[in-house]
């Protein structure tokens, strides 16, 4: 019963790393045509590696799979694929993270990846009725100039691109590190959003808000730490896009019945529910709704407000938001 209403419901996602949706048979497929060599002998190996002790130990992981990308085709292949996962998970609209860096650090043009990246989003709105909005992380392990390099690269893709955010190596990379190109970006009329409070203390997550002065938080289940910061996310209704699958497989909980993400929704802070990286923690949109509701029981107003919250948050327009709630 629960289960056929998670999958009918409609849903909206906002974190998903576009990278992280790279499943290991189209690894595969994308070795051979680009002649990259990856140290897997098959898609099973490549499943089977995926045991992460915390968020470094998957980056490492992340980062090299994401080597077997090359050409405006692969980019396309990769987007196209995840689209075609939202149409059965009954998405209906999705705000995807890229990161520009890994790719333009091993010499591919920036407008190679966003060209590949859009032609799909594009092609998902006419032909699956999906709407999209595209996000450029910085990588936070990098420096600020590094970042402040890509954002020049995106300026000639500003129709392209909605938000800048921030992800990679939480812990000892503060948001303040990213103060200025932050305020950079919004002086070009780009939004902001920031992974903070994944692993990283609560403070991070008020420096996001205060110095990068970020539309949502990206993961934020630290909040809790600090009550003042969790009456203001409450009163400001300020959003958290909430990965329960991917933080049990990066060890910020031990087990789904100990996540705090149901807890939050009872409060009233504007939690929503998201994948992450779908092809290495084990589950797209929908199963992160199941895996939620089969540790913690919920009526179906409380996973039904899960899809509201993440049509409040959404970078969609006013009249629009109107429309879908
Ligand atoms: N956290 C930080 N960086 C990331 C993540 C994440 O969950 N996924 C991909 N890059
Ligand atoms: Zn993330």
């Amino acid at each position: 019963m629960i289960k056929k209403f998670i999958q009918g419901l409609p849903k909206v996602e906002l974190h998903l790393h576009i990278e992280g949706s790279l499943e290991p048979e189209l690894m595969f497929k994308l070795a051979q045509r680009n002649n990259i060599n990856i140290p897997f002998n098959d898609p099973n190996e490549v499943a089977k590696a995926y045991e992460f002790e915390n968020l470094q130990s998957f980056l490492d992981i992340y980062y090299q799979g994401a080597n077997v990308l090359i050409h405006e085709q692969d980019f396309f292949d990769l987007t196209w694929a995840y689209l075609l996962r939202c149409k059965q998970d009954n998405v209906i609209h999705t705000e995807i993270f890229f990161d520009p860096q890994t790719h333009t650090a091993r010499g591919i043009q920036f407008s190679t990846i966003i060209n590949g990246i859009d032609r799909a989003l594009k092609q998902a709105e006419q032909e699956l009725n999906i709407t999209s909005n595209l996000i450029m992380s910085f990588l936070r392990h990098l420096d600020e100039d590094a970042a402040f390099e890509t954002l020049a690269q995106a300026l000639q893709h500003k129709d392209k691109i909605i938000a800048v955010g921030l992800d990679s190596s939480e812990q000892g990379n503060p948001p303040n590190k990213f103060q200025y190109v932050f305020q950079q970006a919004l002086k070009e009329g780009f939004l902001t959003v920031a992974h903070a409070g994944e692993e990283g203390p609560a403070s991070y997550i008020t420096e996001a808000l205060n110095l990068l002065k970020v539309s949502r938080i990206d993961h934020g289940v630290r909040c809790v730490d600090d009550l003042e910061l969790l009456e203001h996310l409450i009163t400001h209704k300020i959003a958290l896009t909430v990965c329960p699958l991917s933080n049990i497989k990066l060890r910020v909980f031990e087990h789904m019945e100990q996540h705090n993400i149901v807890s939050l929704l009872r409060k009233n802070v504007c939690v929503t529910i998201n994948s992450d990286d779908p092809a290495y923690f084990g589950g797209y949109i929908t199963n992160n709704f199941l895996a939620v509701a089969q540790a913690q029981e919920m009526n179906l107003d409380e996973i039904a407000q899960f899809t509201y919250n993440a049509i409040n948050a959404s970078f969609i327009n006013h009249d629009e938001k109107i429309r879908l709630t």
